[in-house]
């Protein structure tokens, strides 16, 4: 059976800054209250021709590069997201799209802020099964779109930006190990985001009454992030066959420091074997797991050998974590330069949207 490595990684995320000051101008809050309940300082806000298929792109053409494989060489891309952008098509088929990935199958994955660890574990299923060889997993957001930037409960929390991974197929032991995942859909209503959906479609009064903003109720959902983010590395640990002491890191996501630290004394762990990066980026959902890791590989914290945990939670309820061990790419005597798929990516778009509307004209004709 062949092991699922994590041969690539990259990030996109905003250049615009929000910083708690500038939130305090929005709503009653303060920097100090911001930065003592949450560990945040700033996050980033997508610009208006941002969306989360741009950043995912972003995001997947820095994985691919560092794994040297070019976009026609992969077989799935499973893209996981808080702040789609439509209910449909998935967001997975316009990164395909834009990447130039033309041989990938592409789906949405949704599992909230859970969704990484769900979306890497089904990957690494795939590739462990033998099915697929080459699979782009990507966790992209930006929530600051579903944001109610009145409500100072959830507006200080969130930002956006975009992860991705490659996971490749090798003979080589190593890579994803193990994973857990969980949910708890009684919970369902601690966070969500009611409006748009076929419950409550859009309507002036849907609008009026605030439901297209992402709603929470912060005590239940810190409750319940502080009971399963130990429990879950545990479970995970324990399917690998590893102790506590075997791991290098945790990547924990990152919603607020609190949670964090909770989470590291129930493992008996030091902080400093936590990767932590929220004070600068907030919590950018389904996209932070990557992001904190890609920071964390790019400052030589993570390096090749290292045994991982990934744990995350998050609206469902769903909750999940995953081992690996870090080996980075495979490699290659030839080197691949992804970017140029894209153009090649656009033209191919452009003649098949050419075709589809000659093929309609005549089709008109005939009937
Ligand atoms: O991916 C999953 C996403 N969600 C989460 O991870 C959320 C988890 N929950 C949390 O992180 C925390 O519950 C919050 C950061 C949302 C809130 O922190 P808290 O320590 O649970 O605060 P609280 O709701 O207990 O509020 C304490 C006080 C209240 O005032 P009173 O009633 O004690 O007078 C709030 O009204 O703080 C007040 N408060 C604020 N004050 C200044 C609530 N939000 C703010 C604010 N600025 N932004």
């Amino acid at each position: 059976m062949p092991y699922a490595h994590i041969t690539g990684w990259g990030m996109a995320v905003p250049e615009p800054v929000l910083t708690n000051d500038d939130i305090s101008k929005l709503v009653d809050t303060n920097d100090e209250w911001i930065r003592d309940r949450t560990g945040i300082r700033e996050r980033r806000i997508a610009r208006e021709n941002e969306y989360p298929s741009t950043l995912g792109v972003a995001a997947c053409i820095k994985a691919l590069k560092v794994a040297n494989l070019a976009p026609t060489d992969v077989d799935l891309i499973i893209c996981t997201s808080s702040s789609p952008e439509y209910i449909f098509p998935a967001t997975a088929c316009l990164i395909q799209d834009q990447l130039g990935a033309t041989k990938a199958g592409a789906f949405d994955l949704l599992a909230a802020c859970t969704g990484f660890i769900f979306a890497t574990n089904m990957a690494a299923q795939a590739i462990r099964s033998g099915s697929i060889k080459n699979a782009l997993v990507v966790g992209t957001e930006t929530l600051s779109r579903f944001v109610n930037w009145k409500d100072r409960n959830t507006c200080i929390l969130f930002g956006d930006g975009a992860g991705a991974f490659v996971l490749q197929a090798s003979d080589t032991p190593g890579g994803v190990y193990s994973a857990v995942m969980h949910s708890d859909g009684s919970g369902g209503d601690a966070l969500s985001l009611p409006g748009g959906g076929a419950r409550y479609p859009a309507t002036e009064e849907t609008v009026l009454e605030g439901k297209h903003y992402i709603q929470m109720d912060g005590k239940a959902v810190f409750r319940f992030a502080t009971r399963v983010m130990a429990s879950a590395t545990k479970e995970a640990l324990a399917a690998a066959k590893w102790k506590v002491e075997d791991l290098q890191w945790v990547v924990p996501h990152q919603a607020n420091i609190r949670i964090i630290e909770a989470a590291a004394r129930g493992l008996e762990m030091s902080m400093d074997r936590f990767v932590v990066n929220l004070e600068r980026y907030g919590n950018t959902s389904t996209a932070s797991i990557p992001i904190a890791t890609v920071e964390a590989v790019e400052k030589g914290k993570i390096k090749p050998g290292d045994k991982i945990v990934f744990v995350g939670f998050g609206g469902g309820l769903t909750w999940g974590a995953m081992t690996a061990e870090w080996t980075g790419p495979i490699p290659t005597k030839h080197h691949v330069y992804p970017e140029p798929y894209r153009w090649f990516g656009r033209i191919r778009s452009l003649a098949r949207r050419i075709w589809r509307y000659i093929e309609g004209f005549f089709n008109r004709r005939e009937l």
